[in-house]
Formats: C-alpha cells, sequence, structure tokens
C-alpha cells in the first residue's frame, strides 16, 4: 500500500470523506472520461466501500452529489417538466448525395450562405462527429448539477435528473475555483457499441427482449422511471454544446472546449478546424474514412462557426442555427450474393434465419452474414438463396439486407418451415408458429439448444428450487455435456458436480464439495415437490405459475394430464373464445369485405353456441381465469408431443410422479357414494351451504352455482326460487334433505 493517498485512514472522518470523495471523482474521471485507470478495480471498490462505511457512521456528513448517491432510491410516478433557459435548437441536415453532378453539394451551399452572411471568404469552422444519441442539457449551477434534461420540444423537457446521475462518466459536481456560475452543457447519451452488445448477448441469454440499436437502447432507458434499471444499462455521455452560461467569456469554439476539460466534464471528439472550404471539404473525407473507428455510432459531422461573436451575428431560425450544419453519410451498401441461409435455434427456442453472404467490405469491416429477423421479413423483400442482394449497415453495427437486385421471377422465396422440415435443426422436435407471432420456435423442453435457459428456470425458486443452480452453473454443465436438459441433473452425482469447472481453462473455478452437496440435496427435494412446481419448471409456454396451480387443482397427477377432458374442454373453449374476439364481424380498426364479413359472422354464430354449452360444462369446476385457453392447449400439445412423451417416459424411470399437493391415491373416490354427482343448492336449509357443501363434497360430489343439464341433483330447502324453476324445466332431479340423508 505505497499510496497514501488512497489508504490514508487517520484523517478526521471529514476531511477523510471529502478526501475519498475527491479521490473517486478523479478515478471515475480517469476511467471513464481519460480511460486510463490508475488503479485497479479492486482497490477502486475499497475506496468506495471505505466512503460507504464512513457515511454510514456519519450521516450528518451525508451529501447528495456523493458518488456513493448516484443511484436515488426510489423509482419515480412520472417525469416532471423543465423548461429550458435557451431553447434547445436542432440542425439543419446537408446530405451526402450519391452520384451526385457537384459531389457535396448541399455542403458547398451551406458554406456559400456563411460567406454571404458574414461577407468574407475564409470563414473558420469546427467539425466533430455526430452522435446518434439522444440529446440532454446538463445545468451546473456553481459547479454542481442541479438537473439534467431532455430536449422535449425544444421549449420544455422531461427531467431526467435521477436517471442522468447514475451515469459515470458524468461529474456530479466539479472544483469550485474552475467554475463558471451558471453552465448548461448540451450533448447526447448514447450506448458505446461495445457495451451495446455484451448487454444484448447478456439479456438474450436472460431469455429478455434485445433492443434493436444502442440509440433504442437509450432512449429506452432514459424513459425507466426507476433509476435503479438505469443504473446497470452501460449508458455514457459527451457535450457538444452550450446553453445558458454566465461565466469568464468565451471567445470561440475552442475556449468553450477548454473550459469543458478544465471541468472535467467529457466532450465529443476529435474536433478539427477548417479555415476555409477546401479545408472544410478535406474534413468531410476524414470523418468519412474514420466514421466506424469510434465505439459509438455517428451518422455524419457536425459543422459549426468558430467564432461565437459570429454565431451571434448569423442568428438563428425557429429551429435551427445559421451557424450549424449537420452533414449525414449516406449509409454504406454493397452487392453480394446469398449463398445459404442457416437458421440459429436462440436460448428461447425462436428460430431466427441468417444469411449467410459472399464476404464483402463495408464501412471498414468485412461483412460475410446478415439477419434476416423472420420470415415475415423474408417473405417482404422476397428473398431466395443464391439471390444477387444489396447490403447494409443498419445503425452501423448489424448489416441488413436491403433487398434483392435484379429478382429472378422464376425462385420461389426462401421458406424456413420447408427448409427445417418443419423440424426444430437443433433436437429435431417440431416447431411451432404461436397465433399472433411471426417467429417459429421450437418448444422441446430437452431441446439442447436451449439448454441454458431451460435448466436455469426449471431450477429457479418458483420452479423446483433447486439451491446452488443457477445460470453460471446450468452453462458449465451444458459446456461440459453434463447435461443436455433439465431432467439429466438427476443423473449427476456429488463428484461429478464439485469438480465442475466454473471458470476458463486458463483460470479454472470448481464448483465445490459444499455447493455439490447443496444442490444434489434439493435435487432429492425436488423428485416430491407437486404438480403445479414441475408443470412451471417445464418452461410449457403461457402457462405461468398461477396457470400451473389451477391446473394441479383440477388435475392432481402428470399422468392424466395428457388425456384430460376437462384441459380438451379449456382449450377448445379457449380457442373459440380467441377467434370469435380477434375476428369480429364489425371490427374497428379493420376494413373487411362483404364476405369476411359473412363468414366471420357465420363461424361466431357456431361457435357461440359451443362456447355456452363449454362454459356450461365448465362451471362446475369453477375454473380460475388463471389457466387460459392458450395454455391449456399448449399444455395438451406439450404432453402429446413426441419431446413431451419422452419426458414422461423419463420421468416414470427416474421413480418421479408428481401429484397434486393434497393429492392421496387412497381411498379410490370412485367408491365415494356421490362420485361423478354434481349439485346445486338452494332454498333455507337447516344448516349453513357451507356445511352441505363440505358433506357433498366428503362424499366424492361437486357443488356447482347454478343449474344446467349436467347438473345431477338440485338440492332445495324452502323458499327455493328461480333454481327450482330451471331444474323443473331441465328435468333435472329434486332432494330436500331427507333425500340427500337416505342417499348417503
Ligand atoms: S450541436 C443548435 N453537435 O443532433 C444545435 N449536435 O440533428 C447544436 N447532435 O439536437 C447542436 N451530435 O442533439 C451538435 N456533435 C454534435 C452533435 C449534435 C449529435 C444532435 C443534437 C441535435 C441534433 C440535430
Amino acid at each position: 500500500m505505497s499510496e497514501p493517498d488512497l489508504f490514508s485512514y487517520n484523517a478526521s472522518p471529514e476531511k477523510r470523506i471529502a478526501e475519498l470523495r475527491e479521490l473517486i471523482r478523479r478515478h471515475d474521471e480517469l476511467y471513464y472520461t481519460q480511460a486510463q485507470p490508475e488503479i485497479s478495480d479492486a482497490e477502486y471498490d475499497q475506496l468506495f466501500r471505505e466512503l460507504e462505511d464512513l457515511e454510514k457512521k456519519h450521516p450528518d456528513l451525508a451529501d447528495p452529489n456523493s458518488p456513493t448517491q448516484r443511484v436515488g432510491s426510489k423509482p419515480l410516478d412520472g417525469f416532471s417538466q423543465v423548461s429550458h433557459p435557451v431553447p434547445m435548437l436542432s440542425i439543419d441536415d446537408v446530405f451526402e448525395l450519391k452520384d451526385a453532378e457537384v459531389p457535396e453539394e448541399e455542403l458547398i451551399a451551406f458554406y456559400k450562405r456563411l460567406q454571404k452572411n458574414l461577407a468574407r471568404e475564409n470563414i473558420a469552422v469546427t467539425m466533430e462527429p455526430k452522435i446518434d444519441g439522444v440529446a440532454v442539457s446538463l445545468y451546473y449551477e456553481n459547479g454542481t448539477l442541479k438537473y439534467a434534461a431532455t430536449r422535449g420540444d425544444g421549449t420544455t423537457g422531461d427531467d431526467v435528473t435521477q436517471n442522468v446521475r447514475t451515469i459515470r462518466n458524468i461529474p456530479l459536481n466539479f472544483i469550485p475555483e474552475n467554475s463558471p456560475a451558471i453552465l448548461e452543457v448540451r450533448g447526447e447519451i448514447f450506448m458505446p457499441n461495445s457495451a451495446f452488445a455484451a448487454m444484448n448477448e447478456e439479456r438474450d441469454e436472460q431469455g429478455l427482449p434485445t433492443f434493436a440499436n444502442p440509440r433504442n437502447a437509450t432512449a429506452g432507458t432514459l424513459k425507466q422511471l426507476d433509476p435503479k434499471i438505469v443504473a446497470t444499462r452501460p449508458l455514457a455521455f459527451l457535450a457538444h454544446g452550450l446553453g445558458a452560461y454566465e461565466g469568464e467569456p468565451l471567445k470561440t469554439e475552442t475556449d468553450f472546449h477548454d473550459l469543458l476539460d478544465s471541468v472535467s466534464i467529457p466532450r465529443n471528439q476529435p474536433v478539427r478546424i477548417a479555415n476555409n472550404l477546401t479545408e472544410l471539404l478535406e474534413g468531410i473525407k476524414f470523418y468519412s474514412a474514420h466514421r466506424h473507428d469510434l465505439d459509438h455510432a455517428t451518422d455524419g459531422v457536425v459543422i459549426k462557426v468558430l467564432d461565437r461573436a459570429e454565431r451571434e451575428a448569423l442568428g438563428s431560425t425557429s429551429r435551427a442555427p445559421r451557424w450549424a450544419a449537420a452533414y449525414k453519410f449516406l449509409p454504406e451498401q454493397k452487392e453480394t450474393i446469398l449463398n445459404a441461409i442457416s437458421i440459429q435455434v436462440g436460448r428461447t427456442g425462436v428460430l431466427t434465419p441468417v444469411a449467410e453472404l459472399e464476404p464483402v467490405l463495408i464501412s471498414g469491416s468485412t461483412v460475410s452474414r446478415a439477419t434476416l429477423h423472420n420470415q415475415d421479413e423474408i417473405g417482404k423483400k422476397a428473398i431466395y438463396i443464391g439471390a444477387k442482394v444489396l447490403v447494409e449497415k443498419a445503425g452501423e453495427i448489424i448489416p441488413a439486407i436491403v433487398k434483392v437486385i435484379d429478382p429472378d421471377p422464376e425462385k420461389e422465396t426462401y421458406s424456413l418451415y420447408d427448409s427445417v422440415g418443419g423440424k426444430c435443426p437443433s433436437c429435431e422436435a417440431p416447431i411451432t408458429q404461436e397465433e399472433g407471432f411471426v417467429a417459429w420456435r421450437c418448444t422441446n423442453f430437452e431441446c439442447p439448444a436451449q439448454a441454458v435457459t431451460a435448466i436455469s428456470h426449471f431450477s429457479a425458486r418458483k420452479a423446483l428450487d433447486i439451491d446452488g443452480l443457477g445460470e453460471t452453473v446450468a452453462e458449465a454443465l451444458v459446456r461440459h455435456s453434463h447435461a443436455t436438459s433439465p431432467l439429466d441433473l438427476f443423473s449427476l452425482n456429488e463428484e461429478t458436480l464439485a469438480n465442475l469447472n466454473l471458470g476458463t481453462e486458463e483460470s479454472p473455478r470448481r464448483l465445490g464439495e459444499k455447493n455439490a452437496t447443496k444442490v444434489i440435496a434439493s435435487l432429492e427435494t425436488a423428485r416430491s415437490k407437486p404438480l403445479n412446481k414441475w408443470l412451471f419448471a417445464m418452461g410449457i409456454r403461457h402457462l405461468g405459475e398461477s396457470g400451473a396451480k389451477e391446473l394441479t387443482r383440477l388435475i392432481p397427477r402428470l399422468s392424466q394430464i395428457p388425456n384430460s377432458e376437462i384441459l380438451a374442454k379449456i382449450a377448445e373453449k379457449g380457442t373459440k373464445d380467441t377467434w370469435v374476439k380477434k375476428y369480429p364481424a364489425n371490427p374497428k380498426n379493420e376494413t373487411i369485405t362483404d364476405e369476411e364479413k359473412a363468414r366471420r359472422k357465420a363461424i361466431a354464430t357456431e361457435y357461440r353456441a359451443e362456447i355456452k354449452q363449454l362454459s356450461e360444462e365448465l362451471e362446475q369446476y369453477s375454473i380460475s381465469p388463471e389457466l387460459g385457453g392458450v395454455a391449456a392447449q399448449n399444455t395438451l400439445d406439450y404432453f402429446k408431443s413426441e419431446a413431451g412423451q419422452h419426458v414422461l417416459r423419463r420421468l416414470s424411470e427416474l421413480g418421479i410422479e408428481p401429484h397434486s399437493d393434497n393429492y392421496s391415491p387412497q381411498p379410490e373416490s370412485s367408491e365415494l357414494p356421490l362420485t361423478g354427482k354434481t349439485f346445486v343448492i338452494t332454498g333455507t336449509l337447516s344448516e349453513s351451504r357451507d356445511h352441505f357443501k363440505d358433506l357433498i363434497e366428503k362424499n366424492g360430489g361437486k357443488v356447482s352455482g347454478s343449474v344446467s343439464k349436467n347438473t345431477s341433483y338440485l338440492l332445495a330447502g324452502e323458499y327455493a326460487g328461480s333454481k327450482l324453476d330451471k331444474a323443473t324445466q331441465l328435468g333435472v332431479a329434486i332432494l330436500d334433505e331427507q333425500g340427500l340423508a337416505e342417499f348417503l
């Protein structure tokens, strides 16, 4: 510990706290802004923890701008509004033109306007990358961040201070000697490309939806009301402009940049100064050649007059200043050949088509693959294998196919389903497309491509709660081929688990005996966990925790599920219900032909009667809506599929027979006197209705709320009303208390 600065414990708490805050601020800057850390992560963490401890012990020394206070505690209900002291204008675009007669025509026109308005030949301008992010304003008063706001409509924006405070390269305060009384800095918040890619990969692994591009991810993150979520996203900020200001006069943009540097606010770079039109055009070539060197998305170059007095003279329109322009690059496109389409099975079972291209150089890197998203996209662009295609780097990261060039009308559009023969390329189980979704997916619980996700879900607390088996362990088990599906876990032994390498070959990390014992013990307990936990653990689409509970209440043994009549009825009713609701004969936001209208009407009429009948039949079970028709259908499909049958066989080989918590095989309920009989109770009886309900249920019968043709008996007391009428009408047998007693 050679640095006395870092670890001087003897100072007074007040002094040490101040010292630690300043040290951490400095190391944040070195790390996040200059990318030149001087201490290790561990040393940094130690400083941070020391500060946290001291602040806890001395609450009187708390400071909202302490580095420990970046993440606020509470989510907001909504954003309040901030009115910008100086409007946040936008910039006029000038475009790079393809095949133009005069290259850079629009840019030259912009420069000519400057020359005319300032009545001079050579006007010095700054050039800098245009960041593809979200514009924000940071308002500092005497060196302290007072608020941060989005652009909004340019006059008022959202107060996003809580969120912006979590961004580590934004100083919360800076040293007073340097601080202007008021400094409002404008800039962009964005996600570095590398951090974005890593975040998306992680989200995909966790089964969360991924973001389309860094800009969307940034905008979505800033709209979050909970700063804790924002703090987990890799946002960064770079300054590019000045709003309100009270301080030493700033003559040029260079003075402004020096000021930012002196207060350690990170700024947009590289900046070039062009003193005349020739240098400006050279500058464009420079940025165009280096546009992909930066670790964030840029879509052009911003050009601004260097001298601030000249800017004043040029002024602004209501929308944009006359002294600035945004030169927009054309997205780079290249022609190539689509050699093949391969299918990737994602960790949640989605089949994604990927274009295998004849390699081409685009935007400085070789592109040999492009995403095709899904069958819809392929259909829209009529893509076929062997086509000549135009490829573009969308959002400057993931290459995409723009279109087929000179399409051959003889060629048939590629079909994902046909190309895989309706089977998952990873496990050969049938693939399905859910109603309303474009994606094809494999729903096999034992699909190896989904092994890590499936095992992690299987082991989750809400599922079978296998202690010590999280994603890392699941990943290691799959990587070392110890498991390809959740049920393989039951074949693991303690030794294999203890020796499991969670790290890499170079730096191995064993799971260890203690953890191995924990896992094995939890697996043992899991064997006798109730059926609802097992059903949920199987990850059947749309069968959630409550749905699984309800299913278990209705069907107490796993082996009864595949042929369950109740389940089939729920599924049938659900399917019909959905159809009628989804395809109304008089839709609001859709125009349909008279023919289609008639078709829908006919189906709805037919279905309505069937739905009514099914509802009546199901009524006796009082099924909660937690178990919907889609879940019921998926469950049936699952257990009827080859993969599902295999799971059932393996479970029985393992001696596991999941059943409901209160299911007891003895005595067989068919031996009871009221088995299979449904009762409805009405009128005034000698005891409460609950008493009779209990009595009937104890004897194997069921009690329902309303009379239908499925009712076996109406238990009628005095003053029975409409139910008695209905029962008589339907010819349902009627019993009084005495009649029931005789029955039993
Ligand atoms: S200067 C008066 N510089 O682009 C506006 N803006 O399309 C001066 N932008 O609203 C803005 N990178 O949010 C400037 N280097 C840069 C920029 C930049 C991105 C954004 C900014 C602006 C929008 C206009």
